[in-house]
């Protein structure tokens, strides 16, 4: 989703659009439904040919949604703001991509009111499980939305990185409220009704019968770090991306991002993107 004419925006999602972009990649290769609109018949072929089908939950005006189309996938977007869809649907037909964009209205936990289950390689949940009323149940509807091989991309405010964000702003009182409250949360204030640690994502992610994939701390620096740095010395941005991608491996790092990425995968997933066996190589 790098895009040259909003670099700034790139600082905030190049790690997730780079994981998300090979999960597809690899369902793509898995599955056989290249992207062009021709199925090359690879094994597990099926419903239309011509890239994956992807359902991003909560997808909002279509940061993903739209990047995710223009690979060449067919994108549901569900929500429950009729504004957001709106701003989905202008995006996309500036895209080139209202044909393989579908904005529905609806929520995670009425999900199947609205689309199909069982029906998708991928599904995104990205900054929704703050604001659901059950994490867990949204979670186990987005599984379920999910093929039998498919793969989850779910990302969510992480705990630490809000601790740390409050304390060097000067909100000490706050900074330690959200460390001791159960949901995270600095005060009243607090905009974000939700935030999670890495294993409470990861457990969530396991209790739904997934895999953990890898997992990936989101924004490590970049909200930290002066805009005037980033902004005034010349090649900052590019090696801050790079910083970026390199500490958001590291589960040290995980403990202070901004946001948590993971990737689930079903067991059926996992096992057709498994190194093959020697003898097979
Ligand atoms: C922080 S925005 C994230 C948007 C998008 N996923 C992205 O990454 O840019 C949260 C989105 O979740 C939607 N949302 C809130 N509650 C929801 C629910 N119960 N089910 C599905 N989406 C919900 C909001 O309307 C909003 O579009």
């Amino acid at each position: 989703m790098s895009d040259p004419m909003r670099p700034r925006a790139s600082l905030r999602t190049a790690v997730v659009w780079d994981v998300l972009k090979d999960a597809l990649d690899r369902r793509v290769k898995a599955t056989g439904q290249g992207p062009d609109g021709a199925a090359d018949g690879g094994v597990g072929g099926h419903g239309a040919p011509g890239g994956l089908d992807v359902l991003d939950t909560g997808g909002g005006s279509g940061n993903f949604a739209v990047p995710v189309a223009r690979l060449g996938h067919r994108v549901t977007v569900v929500d429950p703001s009729p504004n957001a869809l709106f701003a989905l649907e202008r995006r996309a037909a500036e895209a080139g991509v209202a044909d393989r964009v579908r904005g529905v209205q609806g929520d995670v936990h009425g999900l199947f009111d609205v689309v199909e289950r069982g029906g998708y390689d991928a599904v995104l949940c990205h900054g929704v499980l703050e604001y659901v009323d059950d994490p867990a149940e949204g979670m186990r509807n987005v599984v379920s939305a999910l093929r039998p091989a498919g793969v989850v991309s779910l990302l969510a405010a992480g705990l630490g990185g809000a601790v740390l964000a409050r304390a060097l702003a000067g909100h000490f009182s706050e900074a330690h409220r959200a460390l001791d409250d159960p949901a995270g949360r600095w005060g009243e204030g607090d905009p974000v009704p939700r935030r999670f640690t890495a294993e409470q994502l990861t457990e969530l992610v396991q209790g739904a019968g997934l895999r953990v994939g890898a997992v990936h701390g989101v924004r490590v620096f970049a909200d930290l770090v002066p805009g005037v740095l980033v902004d005034t010395e010349p090649g900052a941005l590019e090696a801050l991306i790079k910083l970026e991608a390199a500490a958001a491996e590291l589960s040290a790092f995980h403990s202070v991002a901004t946001q948590l990425h993971v990737l689930g995968e079903t067991p059926g997933a996992a096992e057709a993107t498994a190194a093959p066996a020697a003898d097979e190589a």
